[in-house]
């Protein structure tokens, strides 16, 4: 078995904004520099709250082109998708046959749903609940040990399911170590300042508040969406505190440190406008980020391409699950 394999799942649902960017799309992308990678698009997760083919053909297609777009190579990193990898279909009904019923029901997932039915005064706690989120931890654990992942590369809001697919591993090696075990995987949590941006109000980026900047908007669009952030009234020939800023904060997640002391020496001097300011941030997220965008738009344009280079990673993926498989249903007694 390969020494460490980070696998993560990208669920291909709406689009990308610029803390996704920042979050987790460049920390995963330099993992990928380092380390045996792979990363899918969870299309099969999506299927539980998107309803409409197009939609979700979309959205695969789109995930996937925002990940190439902006700079990961499938000649490293194995790119694949879910859905063709049926393995992990295969090991979700043997894992499932291990978990208890219990387990799934204090998932954070399912718990938030039933929640919101009980605040809308809903009797039936469960109702316009389906299999597919209560399952969704024990896909999720077929995903990572098909694979025979080590590490994943999540956010916070994932860790619960890191947990559980450690202790569905655990379940399977404790009743069948003795002829197959799973390596046990460990969440790869990043919490520190340079992976949260903040969105437009200054609380982390995030679409469920409505502060997020789509990551791939036209440079006109960029530049009104930067021009709206709200900015106190002070005077532009006054001093000014860069750190309680928000646009200097995007500031130094897009610009190169130079550019960021000396903006920060600028607005402390006073004189500097947060009119100036935004000018500064809309160049420095389009310098990095415009370059991106006509790629994604190349690659939007040819899905052709797309679904080429997902079939290809999903094949190279399916070696390794393949071999899993094989020795999981030896270990259980179905072969
Ligand atoms: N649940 C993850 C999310 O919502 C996506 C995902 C699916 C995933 N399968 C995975 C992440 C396996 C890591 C490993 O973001």
């Amino acid at each position: 078995m390969a020494a460490n394999t980070y696998l993560t799942g990208i669920k291909p649902t709406g689009d990308f904004h610029l803390g996704n960017y920042i979050g987790a799309i460049k920390p995963a992308l330099s993992a990928a520099t380092a380390y045996d990678t792979y990363y899918f698009i969870a299309d099969y997760h999506a299927l539980n709250t998107i309803k409409d083919a197009d939609e979700l053909r979309h959205s695969i297609r789109s995930g996937a082109a925002t990940w190439l777009a902006c700079g990961l190579d499938p000649e490293r990193t194995i790119v694949y998708q879910q859905s063709r990898v049926p393995e992990t279909f295969e090991l979700t009904t043997i894992l499932s046959a291990l978990t208890p019923k219990g387990l799934m029901n204090r998932a954070h997932a399912y718990k938030a749903a039933r929640d919101r039915n009980n605040e809308a005064g809903i009797t039936d706690l469960d109702a316009g609940i389906n299999m597919g989120l209560y399952n969704y931890p024990i896909l999720m654990a077929a995903d990572i040990l098909v694979m025979e992942g080590t590490h994943v590369p999540v956010g916070r809001d994932q860790s619960q399911h890191i947990e559980y697919t450690a202790d569905i591993a655990g379940y399977f090696n404790h009743r069948f170590g003795e002829s197959y075990s799973f390596p046990v995987p460990k969440g790869v949590i990043d919490d520190s300042d340079a992976s949260i941006l903040p969105g437009v109000d200054g609380r982390k980026m995030s679409k469920s508040y409505d502060n997020h900047i789509p990551l791939f908007l036209p440079e006109n669009k960029l530049k009104k969406a930067v021009r709206r952030i709200p900015t106190d009234s002070t005077p532009v020939e006054d001093p000014k505190d860069p750190d309680s800023s928000v646009p200097f904060q995007l500031l130094t997640h897009f610009a190169d440190a130079q550019k960021v002391s000396e903006v920060r020496k600028r607005l402390e001097a006073g004189g500097m406008g947060w009119g100036d300011l935004k000018n500064e941030l809309f160049e420095a997220i389009n310098a990095e980020l415009g370059p991106k965008r006509e790629r994604y738009e190349e690659l939007m344009a040819d899905p052709g391409r797309i679904d080429a280079v997902l079939a290809a990673g999903s094949e190279r993926a399916r070696e390794r699950a393949r071999a899993t498989l094989e020795r999981v249903r030896a270990a259980v007694g179905v072969a």
